[in-house]
Order: structure tokens, then sequence, then C-alpha cells
């Protein structure tokens, strides 16, 4: 890995063993953007990349069009990443090259979460600092190249290095002007229970985006944005990805223009977005991680997968093994007392579940979602020994114990509010909007941070707690803070956020051990941004198998399985009502952080024994689970949509365990064969199927099978008739490869 300065043409070159990313001076001062792509030789000359001149009603008037980090008012009409605003009410710019730093390594991205490095060697940085002479407003640009990854992260300050107070109305983390206009734009979208879906769209002229202005970054949309090739695959093709670390209000969005070239821009949606700057003042604009892969998405989420699970995601819990948990909402919602939940959590040890989750309902007097938010006391009416007790009676029946709380809420039935109702986001004089009969806390306060800690400490401090579910559970709705004056109040949902991750980094470094996941009414706020404080996040509300399948593909795009919580539910689903079979709930919540979430009290003999053989199953794997390559191979949004398969794969290739899922059973299927991917093809496997059966599909594959077969002729998925007959909806099957000693 290298950053090489060619004086002469004035270009800067990131360059490792896969990419390459080019960046020049142009004759205007103006910071170009020449190329991102596979890696280009060095000592070379690649100014000429700048392209010609002016085009008739160009996009910039007086010079050639592809910019770094364009600004408003200076004769591009395309979309800007910086609008500032000076004190007499002007918005033009004029950002002018005013020099460069190379240094190794990787820079904080100040009070935000960022991924890093562990050495100086896995890292190469380059800040390049643009100057409006005018104002004195600069942009200061920061590049970092990994040695080992296809990936570059980005991210922006903005110093008022000036007299006069300025107001930013738009500060993007990043702006990238590609040469051609060819792309396909996936982007992963939904909303409650069904996050993440993959929706595509070919680029047409013209903006087209997705955004959160919701305060977070939303079950809507993630704040995630890949172009792709039409010919790509998940193993063939170019592909750049566009992942932003945060996680409240953003924009993505590809603009295309006349002349044949997109404009991807990525930050802070600037709607709602207002920030002013002192003098002397600088403005952080999060981290964007760009990826780029000529060999499929396969390997653009390879990338994403290993830098967001080694080197975003941090603490002790980066690298430990996920403890398989009970978590007590679907089994037991509101509705229980100390005796109930110690019942569940035996039980839970009983078949080898290792920590039991008391979620919702265990503070102040909360019976129903209408109260108590805030009150982070035990409820003594239903844990008469408090928290504390209860958690060593948990542990005493074999399991370990961890606690659910939404710090960022409050209800109107709650001390919380009744002290301080100033604390909750609204605006004097009008209506507050309640969601789920909440409201939202201004974290924008400092005095709100600081009492949320001193309260949570004390909860966290004085019982054996070993993990924590930090959930949210409502949007924001009349963005304003009593503490901020007027003028300032544009800053509202970034302080918000800012406080948030405050928040957290003050508990993850008082609480080290606690094993923190995210939650925001399931995948309302699954972001890189959230990861960097909790490793592993409840990746959705639905629980059933066959959602499951599409919301756990989608996400898969961008984040690891050591982030992709995934439990076991009770029959019929309670999102969906659909009674899917046991064995095929467990064989897709496998692929991630695995759990269940039911009442293992209620459970039949036969199932429970069932469980049993599931948890035990999940850990002998847990590894290649948690950490194995995830390899997509059949996709829920393709064709109809009725066949998923995907597999993961160890490091050394030794082991995998494939998955494959089949929504409605189908007459007649006809044969077919399921081809893999990322084996040794020099390798011979021992193939056995999980769960055990003795049906065509099980005689056929086991045995020792070499790589090179299974990746070009394919695992046998045939049946007879009869079979086919018998299988039902939702069947789902595992294969589980054990390479042997070569032969
Ligand atoms: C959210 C979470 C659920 C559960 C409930 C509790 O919806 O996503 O998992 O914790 O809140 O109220």
């Amino acid at each position: 890995m290298s950053i090489e300065w060619d004086s002469e043409g004035r270009v800067l070159h990131l360059r490792n063993g896969q990419i390459s990313y080019l960046l020049r001076v142009q004759e205007d001062g103006s910071l170009g953007h020449l190329y991102f792509g596979p890696a280009l030789a060095a000592d070379r000359s690649y100014a000429h990349l700048s392209g010609g001149e002016f085009r008739g009603f160009g996009n910039r008037l007086g010079e050639p069009g592809r910019l770094e980090y364009p600004v408003a008012g200076g004769g591009d009409y395309r979309v800007p990443a910086l609008v500032v605003e000076h004190p007499d009410g002007s918005t033009a710019l004029r950002l002018e090259y005013a020099g460069h730093e190379i240094t190794r390594g990787k820079p904080d991205v100040p009070g935000l979460p960022a991924t890093y490095v562990e050495s100086d060697d896995e890292a190469d940085t380059v800040t390049v600092v643009l100057r409006d002479e005018v104002s004195g407003v600069e942009a200061h640009l920061a590049y970092t190249i990994f040695a080992a990854e296809a990936a570059i992260a980005r991210s922006v300050r903005i110093v008022n290095g000036g007299d006069g107070i300025v107001r930013i109305g738009t500060a993007m983390s990043a702006a990238l002007d590609l040469p051609d206009t060819d792309w396909v734009m996936d982007q992963l979208s939904g909303t409650w229970a069904r996050e993440r879906h993959v929706v595509s769209r070919a680029l047409v002229p013209g903006r087209q985006s997705i955004s959160s202005r919701r305060g977070s970054s939303g079950h809507e949309h993630n704040p995630f944005l890949l172009l792709r090739r039409a010919t790509t695959t998940e193993e063939h093709g170019e592909a750049i990805g566009f992942s932003l670390v945060y996680s409240g209000n953003f924009l993505a969005e590809a603009e295309v223009d006349p002349f044949g070239s997109a404009r991807v821009r990525i930050g802070i949606d600037p709607e709602e977005f207002r920030w002013t700057l002192e003098p002397g003042a600088e403005f952080a604009a999060p981290e964007v991680v760009l990826v780029y892969s000529d060999a499929g998405l396969g390997a653009l989420s390879d990338t994403y997968h290993r830098l967001y699970r080694e080197r975003l995601a941090r603490g002790p819990w980066r690298d430990r093994p996920r403890p398989v948990l009970l978590n007590s909402w679907e089994g037991a919602y509101f509705d229980f007392d100390e005796e109930r939940l110690v019942r569940m959590a035996a039980s839970a040890a009983d078949v080898g579940i290792e920590l039991f989750v008391l979620d919702d309902g265990w503070f102040g007097h909360r019976d129903a979602d209408t109260s108590s938010l805030g009150d982070w006391f035990a409820d003594r009416r239903k844990l008469p020994n408090g928290i504390d007790g209860l958690a060593r009676r948990v542990q005493a029946a074999g399991v370990r114990f961890g606690l659910w709380i939404e710090p960022e809420m409050v209800s109107r039935d709650s001390e919380l509010f009744r002290a301080h109702p100033d604390w909750a986001v609204g605006v004097p004089g009008r209506p507050r909007t309640e969601g789920r009969n909440q409201y939202v806390l201004d974290m924008s306060r400092p005095d709100v941070v600081e009492h949320l800690d001193a309260v949570l400490s004390q909860v966290l401090a004085g019982a054996s707690v070993t993990y924590v579910k930090w959930d949210m559970n409502r949007v924001i709705t009349e963005p304003y803070s009593l503490a901020l004056p007027p003028e300032r109040q544009g800053e509202f949902f970034h302080r918000y956020i800012l406080g948030v991750y405050e928040l957290h980094r003050r508990l993850t470094a008082r609480f080290p051990e606690i094993l923190f996941e995210s939650c925001a009414g399931g995948g309302g706020r699954f972001d890189p941004g959230m990861l960097a404080f909790a490793p592993q996040a409840w990746t959705s509300d639905d629980t059933d198998a066959a959602e499951r399948l599409r919301i756990q593909w989608g996400t898969s795009m961008a984040y690891p399985l050591s982030a992709i919580a995934a439990h076991v539910a009770a029959v019929p689903n309670h999102q969906v009502g659909r009674i899917t079979p046991l064995a095929t709930r467990a064989a897709v919540a496998f692929f991630g952080v695995f759990g269940y979430e039911l009442d293992p009290t209620a459970l039949p003999d036969a199932e429970r024994e069932e469980v049993r053989g599931q948890v035990a199953f999940y850990l002998a794997h847990r590894e290649l689970f948690q950490r194995g390559r995830f390899v997509r191979l059949v996709g829920p949004f393709d064709g109809d949509g009725n066949e998923t398969a995907w597999a993961v794969v160890s490091a050394d290739r030794r082991s995998a365990v494939v998955g494959h899922y089949r929504v409605l059973n189908r007459p007649s299927p006809g044969p077919t064969r399921l081809r893999l991917r990322g084996l040794d093809p020099d390798a011979t496997y021992d193939v056995s199927t999980w769960p055990a059966a003795e049906d065509t599909v099980a005689r056929l594959n086991a045995g020792r099978r070499g790589g090179d077969e299974l990746m070009s002729a394919g695992l046998v998925l045939d049946a007879t008739r009869a079979e086919v007959a018998a299988r039902g909806d939702f069947e789902a099957r595992l294969f589980v490869l054990e390479a042997g000693s070569a032969e």
C-alpha cells in the first residue's frame, strides 16, 4: 500500500494490491477526481485522466467537471458536497488546494465512530486541505487506504479559518464523480419487520436518492448504497459500495448529468441540518467507507464483513464467541415475575443456552408499553429481589444474565418525565407527538447524557449483567432542544446522535466486559455507527423464518454475520401468523448470532429435545456461523424468490455449512443442483445433512465429494414423488462439509 504524490502532474495516487484511487489538483486549484478502480501501476502520470474541456452549457463553467468535493455557488450545477452561508448571506465558494499531508495509519474522526487500525502499517492516510481564500473556510478531506482491503475510508472536517460566523447547510462525507452512468443502484429498503430488502434500479438522468430524516438511520433505508453493472453477479463484475458510519439522518444519492457522468454523494441529510461555525471552529462529518470490487457482489460484501467485524467493532467482544441466548420478549412480553423468569432461565440452561436476557417490562411499574421509560429501577412487584437478586438466581440456574434498556426514551407516565418535562424533545407551545406512548429524550443535552450515564451505571454495576440490549423504539418528531439557541436548532439531529454516541462511549468504557447489542424496534438503526459500540444488532422484530430469508440476505450485503442477531421464535409466528417447522426456523437463524425468543418451559418434550440438538449443533459450528465467510448462492430477490441458498465457509476452506430453503413446496420439481462456491477445489469434503434424514437428498449427497465437484456439478437436490408430497412448505436443509485429509 502506498500514497504517492506526483508533483509535476499534481496527482495523488492511493494504491494497494487491489485498488487505486486518484486525485488531482487541477489548473484552477480545485481538487479533481480521476479514478477509483482496479490497481494501476505506480510511478506513472495519470493527470490526463482529468479529461477534456468544458462542453456546451456544461456542468461546471470553465473547467473539466469531475470533482472530489464539489461546492455550491461556483458554476457546478450538480448536487454539491458543501454549501456554506457566509455572514453576508452569500453562498459562493471556491475551494482551492492548499496542501496535503501523508501519514501512516489512520486518525480518528473527532467525536464519531469510525474504522480504525491496530498498527500503522495497516493503512496510510492523506489529508488534503482545500481553502476558500475569500472566506477562509477550509475543507480537510481525509482518505485512508487499507493495506489489505479494497476499501477507502473518507471523512471531512470543515474548518472556519476566517473571522466571520458561517453556517453550513450541507457537508456531505463524500462525493464521487464517476465517468459513466451505466450503473444499477442497489439499496436496502423496507420498513418495520421487513427491513433491508434489496431494491434495484438503473440510474437515469436526474437525481435518485434514499434518506432518513427520522433522527435515526431508520427501518426504511439503510445508510448504504451500491452501484453495480447490470451484468454484475455475486461472483463477477464491477461494484462500488458506499457505507456511511453514522446512525442519524442521512442522504445517499446518485445524480446523472446530461454528459454521461454520475455523481454519488453520501452524508448527513442536508434537510433539517444547519450548523453554525464560529471563527476557528470545525465540524466533522461522519466517515464513509467506499469499497470497490471487480469480482462481484460477494467480494464486495467480504470486504465490508472483514472491515466491520475486525476494524469497526471494538472491545473484548469483537473477537469473542457470542453466546447463544434466550430473550424473554416473545415468550413472556410484560407478563412475568421473578419465579417465571427463573423457570425460563433454568429451562434454557437445561437445553444448553448460555445467556438469559430479560427484555422490556422490568422497571418502574411497566405492565404495558404505556409507562415507566426513564425509571430505570426494578419493579419490586415483579422482582422483589431487584435485578441483582434475579441475576444471581439466573446464574445459579446455569446461564449468564442480560438486560434490556431503552435509554433514549421517556414515558409521559414516569417519574423522570414528571421531574424533567423539559428533557423530552418537543417544541414549546406545540403538541408533542407520542409514538408507542413515549417521547424521545433530548440526547443533545449534556445533562441528559450525564443523568443516563449515572442511573444506568448504577443498574449495570449493581448486578451481574453480562449483556445489554439497547433499544430505541420511536423516531423523532418536532425536533427541537430547549438547550439550544434558535440559530442552532438545525444542529439538533446531529447533536442528538453525538449524545447517543457519547453515552455509548461512556458505558462501553466503564463496562468493557458487557456485550452490547443494539436494537431499534428491530432493525431500525442497524448501521455501522452503532456497530462501532455494539458488535451485534437485533436484525428485525420479524422472527418468521421465511421473512428472515430476505431480511438476512439483504443485511448481509454490508454487514457481517457476527453482527446479525437471529432467533428462533414460537409458531404461529407473532408477526405474520405463519407456521414453519422448528428445524427451518433454526436453519435460518443459525446464520448469524443465534438465540431463542420463546418460552422454553412451554415446549413439548419432543421440541425441547429438538432445541437441545439445535443448540449443540450451533455451538459445534459457532466459529463458522459467526466468523466464517458468508457466501450467497441463490437469492430470495431473484426469480419468484421461492428458493434461497447460502453458505458459510471457514477461512482455510476446510469446513462449511450450506443452507438451502424452499418457501413453498411445488409439485413435480424436476432434478435440481445447488452449485457451491468458495470451497477448495482440490480438497475432498465429507458431506452430511442436517437435520438427520434418510431421504434421497441425504442418501445421494452423503459421503466424500471433491470441492471441484461440489462447485461445478453441485449438491443434488432431487426427491422422489412421495418425498415431494410429504415435505410441505418452508423446508430447510443444511449440508455440513468437512474436509478430510488429502487422498
Ligand atoms: C422492540 C424490540 C423488541 C422488544 C420490544 C420491547 O420492539 O425490537 O425486540 O425488545 O421493543 O418493547
